[in-house]
């Protein structure tokens, strides 16, 4: 199909309005309700130029242009409205989704370009906690978005397994580790082990000085000390992994902070040739107060390392190793200070790279009624979440429908995307409540609900015996507002994508999926699908798998399985 709001463009290029086809493109606005049009152009900006009142403006010019993709254009006010010719455009959408199927809305926009995605980065020996789910699912979405726009991805797990807190842990091992309880149950015996530690280094300081110096002999490879990191960190990952399965969730490596640390002498070096370092209260730091900013750490008084310094090393190693197009991390809004000091830092050291390097944050996550009860104390772990999910689907689904043989398999996918659904129906920015109840809601904005109306959908072409699309149809007979409405979200579906990848914002795709099912539920309860009228009924039943696809394809941006029957 031709993209009308070219179209639009070109017609008032050759009316002589005197503006840009981005400039056009960018003043066209869709209109609240369709009897205002598919699009609508205000004048104003015109009305400025020429000195003249807009709304004569935009009557001029509706009469006097025309096109065959417009069955009617006019003004209303200040507005050229514009309406679509409905044949053209249900035509065109129902055939192009039959056409691609499941790339639909898929681009080659990224062709060539390489974008780091960062996300989850769960720290090693310690819980995987409910307060990780956002950026490992946020993250994981982006990731599909960029991908289905033909761009390459590189998805990194950037654990955090180095800093001091390793010098407690081994520390804590050699005073009481016991490697067969720490085997049976890693993180939590780990976790004690460092809570311990902690508690005890309150009242005797001196053990303090003991686990920088365990960090310290492993930032020099001792061979004992990097034994147990390598162990703590195996058996962490293995847990971890755990939770990732039962996400779906997948990352090309899992470089993390250890990783980095390589490159360290050589940024500080390098601050240090660019006399950005200065030396204070036997700390290194970075002064940023010129641009209000607090300073930065790089190394501190006793010698080590630091966070943020692993940061700016990263970005640095990744710009060589990827040489990316974009360097994005999905992190929490709590880290927005880090990141600004860290993208000014990489700004002073004259990376112009630095404004690749992009910080997508999210805002928090609680949970309604406090807590949720667990076996493993105050903590409430990710994993215990997405089981419990499961097996309240189960406990749903077994009062809904007896005839699902695969109970186990759908409990498993409509849980999970009940719960990721959840986390990306809001603006990531927004702060949220996990709500058991709305999680699982089958009638409300939620994943139960999408995934319902897809296998609503694959239950009517089973009815039908559809096999496969009628080809050559000419959709005349799909004329009424429903219908109608219906199509225009397969339309729109294709520019929610880039504008979430523009904004980083899964939500935008989450809503689209939605309005798209909405209005394929109101298809399905007021207009019969299977007419005795042949020709109709094919058309509608192009429609439906057309819509399938579509939401099937976008349950999949969102990393949300389908399933035929629930
Ligand atoms: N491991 C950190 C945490 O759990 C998050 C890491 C974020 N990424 C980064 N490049 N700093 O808080």
């Amino acid at each position: 199909m031709k993209d009308l709001k070219k179209e639009i463009s070109n017609l008032l290029i050759k009316n002589d309005v005197g503006l840009k086809e981005d400039e056009i493109i960018s003043l066209i606005e869709i209109p609240p309700n369709q009897e205002m049009g598919d699009f609508a152009f205000p004048c104003f900006t015109l009305a400025k130029k020429f000195r003249k009142n807009p709304a004569i403006i935009a009557k001029e010019i509706a009469s006097e242009i025309e096109s065959d993709l417009f069955e009617k254009i006019e003004n209303v006010n200040a507005y050229i409205n514009f309406y679509v010719d409905k044949k053209y455009f249900v035509n065109n959408v129902i055939n192009e989704v039959l056409e691609q199927k499941y790339n639909y809305g898929s681009s080659n926009m990224g062709q060539g370009k390489n974008i780091i995605l960062e996300y989850s980065s769960p720290n090693i020996a310690k819980p995987f906690h409910i307060g990780h789910i956002r950026t490992t699912i946020i993250g994981d979405v982006i990731k599909r978005v960029y991908k289905h726009l033909g761009y390459n991805t590189i998805a990194i797990n950037y654990i955090g397994d180095y800093g001091t807190q390793f010098g407690v842990m081994i520390a804590a091992y050699k005073l009481w580790g016991d490697k067969e309880k720490i085997n049976k149950d890693p993180i939590n015996e780990l976790l004690n082990l460092y809570v311990r530690y902690n508690k005890e280094a309150e009242e005797n300081p001196e053990m303090m000085d003991k686990a920088r110096e365990y960090f310290n002999k492993l930032e020099n490879n001792d061979a004992q000390a990097v034994e147990l990191w390598t162990w703590f960190k195996e058996i962490s990952l293995r847990e971890f992994e755990r939770v990732y399965k039962l996400l779906n969730i997948e990352f090309d490596n899992y470089n993390g902070e250890a990783y980095s640390s390589k490159w360290i002498p050589d940024v500080i070096e390098e601050l240090k040739q660019k006399e950005l370092l200065t030396y204070s209260d036997g700390a290194y730091i970075v002064d940023l107060e010129k641009y209000d900013l607090t300073p930065v750490i790089i190394i501190k008084s006793n010698n080590s390392s630091t966070y943020i310094t692993r940061d700016i090393a990263t970005a640095i190693n990744r710009m060589r190793e990827y040489n990316y197009d974009e360097n994005i991390y999905v992190v929490a809004t709590q880290q927005n200070l880090h990141f600004q000091q860290w993208k000014k830092v990489l700004e002073l050291m004259g990376y112009d790279f630095f404004d690749k390097c992009i910080h997508v944050g999210f805002g928090m996550v609680s949970m309604k009624g406090g807590t949720l009860s667990t076996r493993k104390g105050q903590v409430i772990f990710l994993e215990d979440v997405l089981n419990k999910a499961i097996e309240k689907t189960k406990e749903i689904i077994e009062n809904r429908n007896e005839e699902i043989e695969n109970k186990d398999e759908v409990a498993q996918k409509v849980g999970i995307g009940a719960v990721k659904f959840q986390e990306l129906y809001n603006s990531r920015i927004k702060d949220y409540v996990f709500d058991w109840v709305e999680v699982l809601n089958f009638d409300g904005e939620t994943g139960p609900y999408v995934q319902y109306t897809y296998a609503r959908a694959k239950a009517v072409l089973r009815k039908a015996n559809y096999k496969q699309e009628f080809k050559d149809l000419s959709y005349d007979d799909i004329t009424s507002d429903i219908e109608y409405s219906l199509v225009k979200s397969l339309e729109s579906f294709k520019d929610s994508i880039i504008r979430a990848k523009d904004k980083y914002e899964p939500s935008i795709v989450t809503r689209k999926v939605t309005e798209i099912a909405k209005n394929f539920n109101k298809f399905y309860n007021n207009i019969s699908i299977l007419v005795d009228d042949e020709n109709l009924k094919n058309q509608r039943l192009n429609l439906t798998y057309a819509t399938s696809i579509v939401i099937k394809t976008g349950l999949g941006l969102l990393g949300i399985d389908t399933v035929e029957k629930m």
